[in-house]
């Protein structure tokens, strides 16, 4: 089955436009581009649509910082990131702004529509507000002690320490990290989007056929068991947005205006090609609509989104497709340990074709994080792609140029060899329409394999020394050319460069997908052989992870400032103070993630006579299987505290700011687990 008659729009989220393009969201840019590629490739009608999420007040607060307007940093941000884009062959249509009239419009009409339809209700509610800075401060802009555990240096909205959630007003001795001032609370009035009169519809939607993943349908059911909530889309001035229509000084939320913005950016490529934005937007639309997202932000768009559309009169997706985050060597990506890798730095060391095909062969239809081992990308680059792949070409293209002027032979020695490729062409089609692009790879090499078998049992560099068999050898080249054809062809929506650089090889046209009808290249002239792809070298991703290591201490424009800046060394204490307590060496037997907890590790601990639980709040910066085994130094006398989760009989040391930059303490070699630390 081709894709011929499908009209199919596809987005991919829209990056923050307050930072680098980096390989974690590379994910899913490849990804979506690879699906995109090969739908155009099946004749679909098909549109990639994406654009910077401009909006929010992190943006205000950076190009403060900075010193200039968030238009002229959107500006500056939006322009890398189409120039990364570009170098990854991500083939966007349409690549725009949130921050457009499009969108302004957009917005301002879908906000009316659901207040005409009373999805909208104004309450006044209660926010910290900066009174130095004059600005009301979004929870992450807001440090202080955990109602719950005392916990000191925690966000507005949720603990690190014991997995609280609660309200920013509930935090004890809270500070301003935008001035380092002492907030006040203050009233205002908001906009609030009734979710929960969307519940009916959205238990229905989610469980219809092939709009969530399964895994996802799942998590969505149990948000929608637990009762939706409004959703407050209203910020107040000072924010960098849209004002909402009638209502001055307030701005809509960047998270409303953000979805929107596929809209905006499509509507953008009707302007230029012609298109009706209503036949595919429209209720009713008969085109396909998929998102491809982070499985962060799934809430966003498996339940305000569709609601917002269905509420506004619109179309909903066809489908929305999460994918994992990604892993580095194992690890959570880490900018001291140079595995935070920009976009530019990897361009600036290696061939971007080579993380296309690795991701490819990593990624299935499921949630699952992937990895990126170094070893295993050099191995997989250098075995499949320079190996087998590209090796066929210039093992036979070279006789064909010195021996027969580049003509290929009239027949080929083997047509069921190149029927059996042929044939794979459906089967490899639905894997990538699934999005099984690893299992794709994988029949891929396969294919790859039989073709360089077929090439080792004919020994074309033997046959070339007798004169007597140069039909022969011109046969068995022309075959090995016309099965490297379908393989870069099968290949093609990964690696787009090689299939045009094969192309211009084999001297043909863009290749559409191959079918039944694809006859093999006979009897033409093809062009000289240029090395179509080099090895991964070793010390080239060395370099890059040095070149995108950072030390610890942050660069001079992105010192925090006030309750974030360095913390000051304690008071002194006596050493009896000191003494009293008992650090012990410990090895973790057990990690495992805490159901409900998106910080915290639930660590199983030997102290050589006894085992401990507790609870770390390091998840963000550790992949529990890879703790299991290793020393660490604990609080072995600190009081039991009970949690949400079960009681935590201590407290594992770790250093660093939070995220993905916490450092667990390790002994050196030779402790062992009960030794006291002193
Ligand atoms: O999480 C993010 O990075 C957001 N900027 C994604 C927005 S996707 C869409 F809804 F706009
Ligand atoms: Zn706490």
């Amino acid at each position: 089955m081709s894709s011929r008659g499908r009209k199919i729009l596809v987005t991919s989220a829209l990056p923050y436009a307050n930072g680098p393009i980096h390989l974690g969201h590379l994910v899913e840019y490849i990804q979506t581009d690879i699906w995109v590629r090969f739908q155009k490739m099946r004749g679909a009608q098909c549109w990639y649509v994406c654009a910077d999420d401009t909006h929010g007040t992190p943006i205000m607060l950076k190009a403060q910082q900075e010193g200039i307007t968030p238009e002229a940093l959107i500006e500056r941000i939006g322009r890398e990131h189409r120039a990364d884009f570009a170098d990854f062959g991500i083939g966007f249509d349409s690549y725009y702004s949130t921050h457009s009239e499009e969108n302004r419009e957009l917005a301002g009409d879908i906000y009316l529509k659901l207040k005409e339809r009373g999805y909208i209700e104004a309450r006044k509610i209660t926010q910290l507000y900066d009174p130095v800075r004059e600005m009301f401060l979004p929870d992450r802009f807001i440090k202080g002690e955990c109602p719950k555990c005392g916990a000191k240096d925690q966000y507005g909205d949720s603990c690190e320490c014991c997995g609280a959630t609660y309200s920013p007003t509930e935090l004890k001795n809270p500070v301003s990290a935008v001035s380092g001032s002492t907030p006040v609370e203050r009233e205002t009035e908001h906009f609030f989007f009734r979710l929960s009169a969307f519940t009916g519809f959205l238990k229905e939607w989610v469980h219809r056929k092939g709009h969530l993943q399964p895994e996802v349908a799942h998590k969505v059911d149990e948000w929608l068991e637990s009762g939706l909530r409004e959703w407050d889309i209203t910020r107040d001035a000072p924010y960098f947005g849209f004002e909402i229509p009638d209502a001055p000084g307030k701005y809509f939320y960047v998270w409303l205006d953000a979805p929107i913005g596929y809209m905006a950016s499509f509507k953008h490529l009707c302007r230029r090609k012609g298109l009706d934005f209503d036949a595919w937007w429209g209720e009713g639309s008969d085109a396909e609509l998929y998102h491809f997202i982070g499985k962060d932000i799934i809430y966003f768009h498996a339940l305000f989104w569709p609601a917002m559309l269905h509420g506004a009169g619109y179309r909903t997706p066809t489908a929305v497709y999460a994918h994992g985050f990604l892993t580095v060597n194992g690890e959570k990506m880490s900018k001291s340990r140079g595995t935070f890798i920009k976009a530019r730095t990897y361009l600036e060391h290696l061939d971007p074709q080579y993380l296309r095909y690795y991701f490819a062969a990593k990624l299935g239809s499921g949630v699952d994080d992937i990895d990126l081992s170094f070893e295993d990308f050099t191995q997989r680059v250098n075995a499949d792609l320079v190996g087998k792949v590209v090796n066929i070409a210039s093992r036979t293209s070279s006789f064909i140029r010195k021996r027969f002027a580049n003509k290929l032979a009239d027949e080929l020695p083997d047509e069921d060899l190149y029927r059996r490729f042929l044939g794979a062409a459906e089967e490899i089609a639905a894997l990538y329409e699934s999005r099984e692009f690893g299992k794709a790879m994988r029949e891929i090499m396969a294919l790859a394999d039989a073709a360089n078998q077929f090439i080792d049992e004919h020994k074309p560099w033997v046959i070339a020394k007798d004169p007597a068999r140069e039909g022969e050898l011109q046969r068995i080249c022309t075959q090995g050319l016309n099965l490297f054809r379908l393989l870069v062809a099968y290949l093609k929506p990964v690696l787009p460069k090689l299939a045009a650089d094969s192309e211009a090889l084999l001297g043909i046209g863009p290749e559409s997908w191959p079918d039944a009808e694809t006859r093999p290249l006979l009897g033409c002239k093809i062009n000289d052989f240029k090395p179509l792809m080099q090895r991964v070298d070793p010390d080239k991703i060395a370099a890059m992870v040095e070149a995108s290591r950072e030390s610890l201490a942050p660069a001079p424009s992105e010192k925090p400032q006030g309750a974030q800046a360095a913390e000051p060394v304690a008071g002194e204490i006596d050493f009896a103070d000191f003494a009293r307590v008992d650090l012990r060496i410990a090895r973790i037997v057990g990690a495992e993630h805490v159901e409900g907890a998106d910080k915290l590790l639930r660590l199983t601990l030997d102290l050589g006579g006894e085992t401990r639980t507790v609870f770390a709040g390091i998840r963000s910066a550790y992949d529990p299987e890879r703790l299991v085994g290793r020393l660490t130094v604990m609080v072995a006398n600190l009081k039991p505290r009970k949690m949400r989760f079960g009681l935590s009989e201590g407290m594992v040391l770790a250093a660093g700011p939070g995220g993905g930059e916490l450092f667990l303490l390790s002994p050196d070699e030779g402790a062992e687990p009960g030794m006291r630390v002193k």
